[in-house]
């Protein structure tokens, strides 16, 4: 794993956008796993602005997400389908049709999966797969459990997740209690994987996760076994080792 030092968030964002943007320059119609969450924003929000200097072209890219929350709309601004147009296929001359996730408005869990998986095999494997990590060190909505997932599938939430993804709903009664994500062997067969931390309250979870056994119990330790991973991260975040 490379582990490449930011001095704090802006910095972080900088240094993962690069690395994106290096990929869409080498291979204009890459494959792009995208994430969502708090932490690849200020990513795409360097992304946006360098397409709008005229020096990234998204026309040919084609992007697949890790997860949408089960039962929202897109039209909800919480679903990550909104997330996307919002912070970045909104913002570049992506075609939206060459932009996937899984379908939260599908209430038949078996289809959904079924459906996002013929897609992901249709795309074939990223170039490049974004990830964030959670505190309980999830990777997509790939919760901690007692074997690690292989394809996509439909996740209880954990308490845990619940109650940190509730800063984003008005009320945490409002946060839907399953989500659709990839599993964990789709994730790994990614060519390449940038993963983005920031914030000492990652910092347990990052020493944890790279640095302690490899568990399902975390599922992103997996991460250790995986051939390409760069993590790029600010200070705060890698305060514990
Ligand atoms: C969310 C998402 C993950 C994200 C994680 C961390 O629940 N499903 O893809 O990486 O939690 O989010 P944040 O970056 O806001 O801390």
């Amino acid at each position: 794993m490379k582990i490449c030092r930011a001095k704090d968030y802006n910095d972080m964002s900088r240094k993962a956008a690069n690395i994106i943007s290096a990929q869409i320059i080498l291979k204009p119609n890459c494959v792009l796993g995208l994430a969502t969450g708090s932490t690849p924003i200020g990513t795409y929000k360097q992304l946006v602005e360098w397409y709008e200097k005229g020096d990234l072209d998204f026309s040919e890219v084609m992007t697949v997400n890790l997860d949408e929350y089960k039962g929202l709309t897109r039209e909800n601004p919480q679903s990550y389908y909104y997330f996307m147009n919002e912070h970045l296929f909104g913002k570049v001359n992506i075609d939206k049709h060459r932009t996937f996730l899984p379908d939260g408005t599908e209430p038949d869990s078996a289809t959904a999966c079924e459906n996002y998986n013929e897609i992901l095999r249709a795309v074939g494997e990223p170039d490049l797969q974004l990830l964030g990590l959670g505190h309980n060190g999830h990777i997509g909505f790939n919760e901690p459990g007692e074997i690690f997932s292989t394809e996509t599938h439909c996740i209880d939430l954990s308490e845990q997740t619940i109650k940190a993804n509730a800063r984003f709903f008005e009320t945490e009664a409002e946060v839907p209690r399953q989500a659709y994500t990839m599993g964990i062997k789709t994730i790994m067969s990614a060519r390449r994987i940038l993963l983005v931390v920031s914030g000492e309250d990652k910092a347990d979870i990052v020493k944890t996760a790279f640095f302690g056994p490899i568990t399902p119990q975390v599922p992103a330790s997996i991460l250790q076994l995986h051939r390409n991973v760069t993590l790029v991260a600010d200070e705060a975040a890698l305060s514990k080792f």
